[in-house]
């Protein structure tokens, strides 16, 4: 993890940008940083038009100084390699670098994250910059860890990605026959007989504009690849300065950060390159507690719940939401918590002084334009920093033990995006946020993990919207629920292999004997068409997609009440093998899951950490030394919750009794520490 051996307290501070003010500035920063309890900044973000002015040119003496300053103030530093953003001269002398958008046009300079991962001009530049960084700064003792390039993202549709792509396609497949195989080519008249006849899936070619800014195909095969062949390019970009810094500084750990639930890169294929996850959270203005939770949990789950960093965070504002909310009293150090709360082991932020000019001076940061520690923004992130020295290293290295996971998959994610049909609504992180609530709700802590995850630790899991499942694991699935786990599959699922190749023999494909049904057809309401069903003798609505089911051993627990399905099953349960699988046919509002999820973690002896109000989220870490309670209260108003161990407040110092009351009021934290024996 960040900082290995050296660092013994939650890392606070975050994007560090001098090079945007005069030097006389710099040492009030450090003054401000000390009163803020700032001690980490990440510097040289981008930087790059000002370290390299030409080919060979390069000029280091402003980071030179900068890092001189931050070693002389005793901060870490998290020390970036500034290629999310490539100079303008580069862009004119090789105009290759530049993007070609999915319409075929060429980018001109400007703008960020906007070279082409595919230009072997951009790949030598870049990955030679990071190596002269590391070999550089390599004494640096402050240095704690590498920041490659920034939040990679996008797509390029050029010759040079064109010609990689049918690289990466014949490493692939090896042969046009299995390609042609794998894309179901003899559709529409598309065979391939050489290889040269491939052409990127872009908006003249199979992809076309399906509502706002969403892009569909008429080609799956293609355009599923396409998506894979794209996130590889820029992780073999992240990879080649990986190496670069590598064979300079071996054991400092290196990232690059992340964002979340970003579908255009494989996160999970990406997490194997990375020494440790980082992300930036920026929840939209109307978000629920819930939603940066469930994204906590996706980026502890890449590395098997390994703590992570959280690398970005507004101290108060976006600048570039519809509406820029301010962070309400209390909100920033809630949202800090809550990321320690799920696996954060760093609480950092963008950005320490806020620009005076271009896109984001208008974003929050710790120094506002008044330029001084007045500020109520100021007052907060000083008393977090104050606290955070309080509670020192005691949550470092703290796991997350679930016996509930819910499966989340990139390949997947595309494939359902990319899907013609069965209707507009249908939205992979949407279906799992679905899920996930309810766990959110219950302070049932749950993992959210790959199809490569080992299942072994598991007692419940849930694969929502299973449409693409990769070869072997529903088999694996299907071992382990007869081994003894207990499996939730929804409508729309094992229709597909990885390829998006329909499995025939009847859908849910390889998960069908497991499940004991089979789905005939599935309809799609229009939305204010009521379509409902019953669980335990209530009615809830079916959304979506409804699944006409047939049990093949399968019992229902619920059936359709309207339409022409009328008593066909919605939910279904099945006896397989020491285990057993049940069957949402369709999609249906939060009481339904509440009921639904009752019952199956009744059932499996799945238990909260705590019981607590409506908008009290309690969650536990275990650092082996330690087990530590974190009560966060996002409601408005003041709660209370119920520990069922003796606990001490690591803040007040006070302590409380099993089960005793424990006051928390709005947006307020708790952090407790299990008493030992
Ligand atoms: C991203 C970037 C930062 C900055 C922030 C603003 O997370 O990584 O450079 O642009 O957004 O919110
Ligand atoms: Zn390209």
């Amino acid at each position: 993890m960040i900082g290995n051996d050296r660092i013994h307290k939650i890392l606070y501070g975050g994007d560090y940008n001098p090079e945007q003010w005069p030097e006389e500035i710099w040492q009030e920063d450090m003054r401000l940083f000390r009163l803020a309890h700032v001690d980490i900044v990440t510097l040289n973000v981008f930087s790059w038009a000002s370290l390299q002015k030409d080919d060979d040119c390069w000029d280091f003496a402003q980071l030179d100084k900068i890092i001189g300053l931050a070693e002389e103030n005793g901060l870490n530093i998290c020390l970036a390699t500034s290629t999310g953003a490539h100079p303008a001269w580069m862009a004119r002398k090789y105009p290759e670098i530049l993007r070609v958008n999915e319409q075929g046009i060429r980018r001109k300079f400007g703008s960020r994250h906007n070279s082409c991962p595919n230009s072997p001009i951009y790949r030598k530049f870049s990955a030679q910059l990071a190596g002269k960084l590391a070999a550089r700064y390599k004494s640096c003792k402050n240095i704690v860890a590498w920041h490659v390039s920034n939040e990679y993202g996008g797509m390029c549709y050029c010759e040079n990605c064109e010609r990689a792509f049918r690289t990466w396609l014949k490493k692939k497949y090896g042969t046009l026959q299995e390609l042609n195989r794998a894309w179901n080519t003899a559709f529409w008249s598309h065979t391939f007989y050489d290889w040269d006849e491939i052409v990127v899936p872009d908006l003249r070619s199979e992809e076309f504009y399906y509502g706002e800014g969403m892009l569909r195909t008429n080609f799956q095969g293609i355009s599923l690849d396409y998506r894979r062949f794209m996130s590889d390019s820029m992780q073999e970009c992240y990879r080649l300065e990986y190496d670069a810094i590598k064979r300079e500084t071996p054991d400092i750990p290196i990232t690059t950060n992340l964002m979340g639930t970003y579908s255009g890169l494989d996160y999970q294929r990406w997490a194997k390159d990375l020494d440790f996850i980082s992300w930036d959270n920026y929840p939209a203005y109307d978000s629920q507690p819930w939603e940066p939770a469930l994204r906590h949990d996706l980026m502890r789950g890449l590395k098997q719940g390994m703590p992570f960093a959280l690398m970005e965070q507004t101290p108060s504002v976006s600048n570039w939401h519809p509406y820029c909310s301010l962070k309400r009293p209390g909100v920033m150090r809630l949202m800090s918590w809550q990321a320690a709360a799920h696996g954060a082991d760093t609480i950092m932020f963008f950005q320490m002084r806020q620009s005076i000019g271009a896109c984001e001076k208008l974003h929050g940061a710790l120094i506002g334009h008044r330029g001084n520690e007045h500020t109520r923004v100021f007052a907060e992130m000083a008393a977090l920093g104050a606290e955070l020295e309080q509670i020192g290293g005691r949550t470092l290295g703290g796991r997350t033990p679930s016996k509930a996971a819910i499966v989340f998959d990139w390949d997947n994610w595309w494939a359902t995006q990319l899907s013609a049909g069965p209707t507009i609504l249908l939205d992979y992180l949407k279906e799992t946020e679905a899920w996930y609530r309810y766990f959110w709700e219950k302070n049932i802590p749950v993992d959210l993990i790959s199809t490569e995850d080992s299942l072994d630790d598991y007692q419940l899991i849930a694969a929502p919207m299973l449409y693409l499942c990769k070869s072997g694991f529903g088999e694996k699935l299907t071992r382990w629920t007869s081994d003894g786990g207990c499996f939730v599959g929804t409508y729309f699922s094992g229709y597909a292999q990885e390829h998006d190749l329909i499995v025939t023999g009847g859908y849910p494909g390889t998960l069908k004997d497991m499940l004991g049904i089979w789905v005939e057809e599935t309809d799609a309401p229009v939305p204010d068409t009521p379509v409902s069903f019953t669980f335990r003798g209530k009615s809830y609505p079916a959304e979506i997609l409804c699944d006409l089911i047939h049990p093949e051993g399968a019992v229902s627990l619920g059936s359709y009440k309207d339409e022409f399905y009328a008593g066909m099953p919605a939910v279904t349960r099945n006896s397989f093998g020491k285990g057993c699988s049940y069957y949402v046919a369709t999609h249906s509002c939060p009481e339904f899951y509440r009921e639904f999820l009752d019952c199956v973690c009744e059932e499996q002896h799945i238990t909260p950490v705590a019981d607590s109000p409506a908008l009290v989220e309690v969650t536990l870490r275990s650092t082996g030394k330690a087990e530590i309670y974190f009560v966060l209260n996002h409601g408005n108003a003041d709660s209370a919750c119920r520990i069922p161990a003796a606990v001490r407040d690591l803040i007040s110092g006070r302590s409380y009794a099993a089960g005793e009351e424990i006051p928390i009021a709005s947006r307020n934290v708790k952090i407790l520490q299990k008493n030992t024996k």
